[in-house]
């Protein structure tokens, strides 16, 4: 008898009437080679198949009763798979995900949607509006932020000296990423987040940010190379305004310089964003 199991891509089809499947197909395979780079490349069908149920608004348990699959063991998989691979493609921390709505919300905040649509989950539709890129854009949510003036006007005298690349370098929890999302934000620029990791056993590659970045803000077709992809970033920034957050660079230092194999990689990416020459 036919299962779902022989046919997985025939079931959920109807996501791909609101979502732009095949772009987020792509962006979660650069994302899936970065969460778990010993996997085989690529989605699977049973990933895409659950990532579909998702969009199509269906609970991880309404998933698994659909596709007669156990419901423990779906959530299971869906934590070392799609969660993961979203967390990393809209810029979240691993394991910051809360909700299977967050899936939903998430993707149609970076503008994977194509169409508005009316199966919204109650949770999700803060953000009703496809939005190209927003995710690369992420904006500071910090309405009840107060106080550091001192430290705003010295990122100002700093950057008015013509600094390009401003260490915040404080203790754990003391509001170092907040100051710097405020300082964006102050300024109406938009900027790229990079997050370097939590540990040094889990650090992001930065050469798929890189990837990721000219593709899906600057529009451009990736080199394979990360020097010359380097280079297409320094010619981006030659020519637009736009800020970089590298956040929490500690997991990727030891007594103050980069581990390998990172360390060139951040020296390079680095260098560009200092240069003289660029925005
Ligand atoms: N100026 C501020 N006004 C209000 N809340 C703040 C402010 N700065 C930080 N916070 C809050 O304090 C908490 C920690 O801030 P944040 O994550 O920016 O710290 P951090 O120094 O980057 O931490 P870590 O060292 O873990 O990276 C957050 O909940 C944040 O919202
Ligand atoms: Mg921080």
């Amino acid at each position: 008898m036919a299962s779902i199991q022989n046919y997985p891509e025939e079931k959920f089809t109807e996501a791909a009437h609101d979502w732009d499947l095949e772009r987020l197909y792509k962006d979660l395979e650069l994302s899936k080679r970065q969460v778990a780079p010993h996997k085989r490349k690529g989605l699977t069908d049973i990933e895409k198949l659950h990532l579909r149920g998702l969009l199509c608004a269906n609970s991880p348990d309404e998933i698994a009763k659909k596709l007669y699959k156990n419901s423990r063991g779906l959530n299971t998989e869906l934590s070392k798979t799609i969660y993961r691979y979203v967390e990393t493609l809209t810029n979240r921390l691993t394991n910051t995900l809360e909700n299977w709505r967050d899936i939903y919300k998430w993707l149609e905040e970076s503008g994977y949607k194509a169409r508005s649509s009316s199966s919204v989950p109650s949770h999700a539709g803060a953000n009703p509006k496809p939005q190209e890129s927003v995710s690369e854009i992420p904006v500071s949510n910090n309405s009840d932020f107060v106080g550091r003036e001192e430290a705003i006007a010295h990122l100002n005298k700093l950057v008015n000296e013509g600094a390009k690349v401003i260490l915040i370098q404080a203790e754990g929890g003391i509001g170092k990423t907040t100051l710097a999302k405020k300082w964006f934000e102050l300024q109406g620029l938009e900027y790229l987040e990079l997050r370097v990791g939590s540990t040094p056993q889990n650090l992001n590659s930065v050469e798929d940010w890189l990837r990721v970045k000219l593709r899906d803000y600057f529009k451009e077709n990736p080199e394979e190379n990360f020097m010359i992809m380097l280079e297409q970033l320094k010619t981006q920034l030659q020519i637009i305004k736009i800020g970089v957050l590298i956040d929490n660079l500690e997991p990727a230092l030891i007594n103050g310089k980069f581990i390998e194999p990172q360390h060139s990689y951040y020296v390079e990416l680095l260098t560009v964003l200092a240069h003289h020459s660029v925005h």
